[in-house]
Parts: structure tokens; sequence; C-alpha cells
């Protein structure tokens, strides 16, 4: 069904990954059914409040978490939030952690990206729209900043929250071998994942600000005396990270509706090469 989007809206989206379902403050809850020419976004998307703020929520996995790294609809799911107003989204991501002082149960919030995904369509341009955006910066310093602060106004008692930090992104959906494990930490990454590319690439084309707040829930396989990632291990984690995640969440929140609300620095396109259409706007 494709409903009438124009009633609904919101400047701020919270796309929630392994772990983080729902937002369980989330008020006055809208689910929003969405269709766009890249197909159908993970799932409905819920509109709701939280500290007197509307914000869309999306579950990256789907209901039940049924699609794999490499299914996730990501144009769809940019789409989707572009076609509501999201100017901001925050990327709730479970991650590993490549770095002996990252632990699991820390927070992190990355500052780079390293794109290894070998097969998902990471642009909304072709087909005689051209467009190279710049991702020199593929996370937003003020969103990555807002997230700081509010990591330390949430009052979380286990770990500690990192930044500058360099998120590699492989395929999935197996973890890494031992060999590329070390190889990602040759290249300074500090931690890893299989989602936030390109997810952070598309909400650039789409002039979102995207930052990642990133949940340590294992080591990888690098380290030579902890257990390597195995789902298990992982899932042990996620509760609980996705529990701390979310008082980070309603501070952020708080904090971007109070400071970003006019801001235009995120208007990706202005400085990219685009011809002959900008088909984002
Ligand atoms: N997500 C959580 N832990 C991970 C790991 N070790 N590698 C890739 N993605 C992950």
């Amino acid at each position: 069904a494709v409903e009438n989007t124009q009633k609904h809206s919101a400047d701020i989206a919270i796309i929630g990954g392994s772990g983080l379902y729902q937002m369980q403050s989330l008020t006055n809850r809208r689910n929003v059914t969405i269709q766009t020419p890249y197909g159908s976004p993970s799932d409905d998307i819920v509109l709701g409040e939280l500290e007197g703020v509307t914000v869309a929520f999306l579950t990256r996995h789907g209901q039940g978490h049924k699609l794999i790294p490499s299914e996730v609809p990501y144009r769809a799911n940019i789409y989707a939030l572009k076609t509501l107003g999201v100017r901001y989204i925050v990327s709730v991501s479970a991650v590993g952690s490549l770095q002996e002082h990252i632990e699991p149960l820390d927070m992190v919030v990355p500052d780079q990206m390293i794109d290894m995904t070998k097969q998902r369509v990471s642009t909304f341009f072709g087909e005689g729209a051209v467009a190279h955006v710049s991702m020199a910066k593929p996370l937003c310093p003020a969103l990555a900043d807002i997230l700081e602060r509010a990591y330390d106004k949430a009052d979380i008692f286990e770990g500690a929250c990192h930044s500058q930090a360099t998120y590699v992104c492989i395929e999935g959906p197996q973890f890494s071998t031992r060999a590329e494990s070390q190889w990602y930490r040759q290249m300074q990454a500090g931690i890893i994942g299989m989602t936030n590319m390109p997810e952070a690439k598309l909400a650039r084309e789409a002039s979102i600000a995207y930052a990642t707040l990133a949940l340590v829930t294992d080591f990888d396989c690098w380290h030579p005396t902890e257990e390597a990632v195995s789902a298990d291990y992982a899932i042990k984690n996620l509760m609980k990270n996705a529990e701390n995640a979310q008082k980070v969440i309603k501070e952020a929140v708080a904090l971007i509706a109070a400071e970003l609300p006019n801001s235009i620095a995120h208007n990706a396109l202005a400085q990219a090469l685009v011809t002959p259409v900008n088909v984002m706007d």
C-alpha cells in the first residue's frame, strides 16, 4: 500500500540494527507504509515522539530479523526516510572491535569508514544522472559530536565511549577470517560491521546528515586470548547494548532538536558534480 506521506514527517530518524528492533520509549506510535522506486524499505517506518520530538524509527533487518546485511534494501530505506523529510539519521549498529582498548559493551562514534562490501548497489545515480559526492568525511561531524555528548549525559555504567575510530564494513554474512581481521587492524580500523555501507553513501547522496552509534559485541577474531566471534557470543551482548543505546538516543534526539534545527550544512549535492539533473531534489 502506498500511503500519503505528506501528513507524516520527521526531522530525525533512527535506524536500528541487530538487537534494537524497537524504541521502547516512543509514544503515540504510527506505522507508515512507504513504497519507493527501489522497492519496499526493510519494514514499516514507526513514527512517534521521543522527548517531545517526532522521530522516525526503522528496523534495518526487518521484523523478526529476516534480512541478512546483503539483503537490506538500503536505497529504499534512505529514499523512504527522505520522503518523510528526514534530515538527520542516527544509525545504531552492532560491531566487533579491532583494537585492544575498545571492549565489548563499549560504544563507538566512528569518524571514518572503509567500504569492503562487494555486492550492493551503492548509489542513487546512473542511467543518465551523474553525480560524485564527497565522502572525505563519511560521517557528519556535528551529529557525531552530539552522539558523544549524548553518551556523557546518559549515565551508562558499563563500558566507555570512543571516538575517532574507523568503521570497516564487510559484506558478510560470515564473520571475517583471522587474516582479514589482522589486515583490517593494519589499516588502522577500529571497529567492524556489515551494514553502514552503502547506507552512509546513500544518506550523503540524499543530503541527509548521518552518524553512527556503534555498539561493541565482540573482539572479532584477531585477539590472541579473547574468544573468536560467533553469533552466540555476539548475541550475549546485544540486549544490554540495545538498552544502553536507547538512553543515548533519547539524549541525542533532544540535543539534535535543540541545536541543529536550521542547519544547511548537509547539502552534499551543492558541492557535487551533478549532470544533467539532480534526481534527489
Ligand atoms: N557485528 C558484530 N560483530 C561483528 C564482527 N565481528 N564482524 C562483523 N560484523 C559484526
